[in-house]
């Protein structure tokens, strides 16, 4: 579907200013829709005067829809809705005329002339759905009131209120609770929600000829206000504005419009809405988000502790391969801690993989003897991570770094003499996000498989791990193999994410 811009731009003549002043409109139309039980159509005027062109559409949520299908981007030609023509030629609201029948829907429309200073810029059409049309109650009365003083602001140029665009998300709307008040403050009306909402509040009586601001005051604690003079222009229905306030159990939004369908104050639109479960949803994950993340902090400190007490323990033993499988624990432990390091300060349950990558990287080569001749470079990102990835991926990265250090560059090995300070091996660390997949290969420079080396009959722990981790947890494939530069090996592993 075309946007408002784009309609705009292609059809009309109209000027950055006019968009921006439609745009504020229809921020706000919603309410409009609401309080007619109407749908609403924009059309803007085509540039050789030819007809209109639908710009935007805004449906009820308080009554049947007028239009099935969705009407933006299609056009009319001057003549076949004469309304269209009146409004816009005469600028004048057009509401004479007998219903029409769309699919069997008996339609009554009425057209208004958006103003702008001293001009006519586009016609709002109110299309409202006879067959949805019962007697009408106070609430009704009171809405379509309502809507028929807004309707006349917006043919005046005194609707929308340049500048005091609402963009809060959780804005009231007009089924969360409504009040008209008079040009003093005084509630003339308030719909069965907006009453319940007082009531929540601490309200005992009506509302009805009370005056909302001096009310509100003595309901609402200082604390959990806005300042006078915000409270006092939202709930006195003196400006286009919003605020939020509460007592210790309930928080609501006050929105209010002034309404001058005339050019003089009569009186304001205000609409209340109860947010006192959004508000607690919004305290509880926070403090749900920090509980995560302290408990992310406490595991990696017990993880640290393991691995000190395992330390401590592998320098106690003679045996050289008792030792190295302890120190090997060691590592192992390591590796998972830098994970949980990496969540215990991530905002959510997702790591910036890069990070832990290189760490483990620097890990591998410092505590190994072949480290200082080996540096392990990284080409692409991996960049977030869902945590249990990452963990998986973390091992799985820490041994098969490990092997290639270990294996590959072993200083017994048949290589000829480092030369002092420069680096000898490198491995290189290469990540492809591709859509719904991530491939990894490592790949060193180093000594080469063993010969008849046989990925599926190894049965050491280091490349066990790997297989089972990269298999059955990450879903993926790991291929182990000699590297394609013709020297070295190369580790390759591929995994689906979500
Ligand atoms: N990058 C590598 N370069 C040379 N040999 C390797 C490499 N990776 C693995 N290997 C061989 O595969 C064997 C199995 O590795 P692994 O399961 O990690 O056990 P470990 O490292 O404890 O020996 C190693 O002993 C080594 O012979
Ligand atoms: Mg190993």
């Amino acid at each position: 579907m075309p946007s408002l811009t784009e309609l705009v731009r292609s059809h009309t003549d109209l000027d950055d200013q006019d968009v921006a002043w439609l745009q504020l409109l229809q921020a706000d139309w919603q309410i409009i829709a609401d309080l007619s039980f109407a749908d609403l159509v924009l059309w803007l005027p085509d540039r050789e005067e030819r007809g209109f062109w639908a710009g935007a559409q805004m449906r009820p949520t308080t009554g049947p829809t007028a239009y099935v299908d969705d009407v933006v981007g299609t056009f009319v030609p001057v003549g076949r809705r004469p309304m269209l023509d009146a409004a816009w030629a005469q600028q004048r609201l057009v509401r004479e005329g007998d219903p029409e029948w769309r699919e069997d829907v008996p339609v009554r429309v009425e057209t208004i002339p958006v103003r702008r200073h001293d001009r006519v810029i586009a016609v709002v059409a109110r299309n409202t759905n006879l067959l949805g049309v019962r007697t009408p109650s106070r609430l009704e009365l009171s809405y379509l009131q309502t809507a028929a003083d807004l309707t006349q602001m917006i043919a005046h140029g005194s609707f929308p209120a340049p500048g005091q665009r609402s963009d809060h998300a959780d804005s009231p709307r007009v089924g969360d609770g409504f009040l008209r008040v008079d040009a003093a403050g005084r509630v003339a009306y308030a719909s069965p929600n907006a009453l319940s909402v007082y009531r929540r509040l601490g309200l005992s009586g009506d509302l009805a000829g009370l005056l909302l601001a001096d009310l509100t005051r003595d309901l609402v604690p200082p604390r959990r206000r806005p300042d006078e003079e915000r409270l006092s222009a939202v709930l006195g229905g003196r400006a286009h504005l919003d605020t939020e306030l509460a007592t210790d159990e309930v928080a609501l939004i006050v929105r209010a419009i002034p309404l001058r369908p005339q050019g003089e104050h009569i009186g304001a639109v205000i609409l209340v809405r109860d947010v006192t479960d959004l508000r607690r949803r919004d305290r509880e994950l926070v403090t749900k988000d920090a509980t995560i993340r302290e408990i992310h902090h406490r595991v990696k400190n017990n993880l640290q502790t393991v691995a000190a007490l395992l330390r401590l323990q592998a320098r106690r033993i003679d045996s050289e391969p008792a030792r190295s499988a302890l120190e090997e624990a060691v590592r192992r432990v390591g590796t998972i801690a830098i994970v949980h390091e990496t969540l215990s300060e991530a905002v959510e349950e997702q790591v910036d993989f890069d990070d832990v990558a290189d760490r483990l990287g620097r890990m591998v080569t410092e505590v190994s003897a072949a480290g200082d001749r080996v540096r392990v470079r990284r080409d692409g990102r991996f960049g977030v991570l869902p945590s249990e990835v990452a963990t998986a991926l973390a091992m799985v990265l820490t041994e098969v770094l490990q092997n290639a250090v270990e294996h590959g560059y072993d200083p017994s090995s048949e290589l000829e003499e480092p030369v002092e300070g420069s680096v000898r091996g490198e491995i290189l660390v290469t990540v492809r996000r591709l859509v719904g997949r991530l491939h990894l290969s490592v790949e060193d420079d180093g000594r080469g498989l063993p010969e008849g080396f046989d990925l599926d009959g190894s049965t050491n722990l280091g490349l066990s791990i790997v297989r089972t981790l990269v298999e059955s947890e990450l879903g993926g494939q790991l291929a182990v193999g000699a590297a394609p530069a013709g020297r070295g090996t190369r580790a390759e592993i591929d995994v689906p994410l979500e």
